[in-house]
């Protein structure tokens, strides 16, 4: 069964109701990250970044998978597919993708603030001042902040190198080590990049850029993988 890697950012949830950070009504045109989403925000004001959170979550808890979504699911019928997402909402796994990578984190999880390794799913939208871990602990948004390791990296890029088709969507390709994936794809492999201001990556071989939104190139492009 050949391999189908995905790398996907906020764009593929812009149909879902879900803002993206750098269009023009994006997140980080509306607020500042350094308040919003950075370990030192969190230490210095951590209410204001949990309500931030909660905000975020409760848009992705009422948000539904979009046809973008649902056409990558329909390429499990004949391929393997893995996506890496930068994404931190779950509406690939609602949407059925199986073999989810996040590399930013999992909004709708908390994590202890002193054992990293405890990871727990939230039940509604709210993680408040108070909910603790079971060491006594403030839980945190399991969210890879700015100027935090990605530590799914390695796995991800591991992923990458075994791809027989790379398809980007939704995604600026401006924030690192998540951009360089596309790198470690091999050469001959045929790459598609779906996002309305798809653009050719320098030096990237095999790309088709598809100037469309996730909801209209993703089907698309997914009936002519089908086909093959
Ligand atoms: N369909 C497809 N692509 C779309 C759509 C759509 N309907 N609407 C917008 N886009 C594209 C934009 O053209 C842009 O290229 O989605 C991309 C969004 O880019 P960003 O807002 O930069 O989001 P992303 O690339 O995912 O950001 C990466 O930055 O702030 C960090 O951790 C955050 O994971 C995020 C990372």
């Amino acid at each position: 069964m050949k391999r189908i890697v995905v790398l996907s950012g906020a764009g593929i949830s812009a149909e879902s109701g879900i803002q993206t950070f750098r269009d023009g009504d994006g997140l980080w045109n509306q607020y500042r990250f350094e308040e919003l989403a950075t370990p030192q925000a969190f230490a210095s004001n951590p209410k204001l970044v949990l309500d931030f959170y909660n905000w975020r979550r409760k848009i992705v808890v009422e948000a539904e998978p979009n046809a973008g979504h649902k056409a990558l699911v329909r390429l499990q019928e004949k391929y393997d597919v893995q996506i890496i997402t930068q994404n931190v909402d779950n509406l690939h796994e609602r949407a059925g993708s199986k073999n989810v990578l996040h590399l930013h984190g999992e909004i709708c999880k908390a994590r202890s603030t002193v054992d990293p390794e405890y990871i727990e799913k939230l039940d509604g939208w709210e993680l408040n001042l108070g909910d603790l871990c079971p060491k006594g602990a403030q839980l945190r948004p399991h969210i890879v902040w700015f100027g935090e390791s990605v530590d799914m990296i390695g796995p991800a890029v591991e992923i990458a190198r075994t791809a027989d088709i790379l398809i980007v969507v939704g995604t600026s390709l401006v924030v690192y080590p998540a951009a360089s994936l596309v790198v470690y794809v091999r050469p001959d492999k045929p790459k598609f990049y779906v996002d309305p201001k798809a653009f050719k990556v320098g030096g990237l071989q095999n790309l088709e850029v598809i100037s469309k939104t996730a909801g209209n190139g993703l089907p698309e492009l997914v009936n002519r993988l089908m086909e093959l």
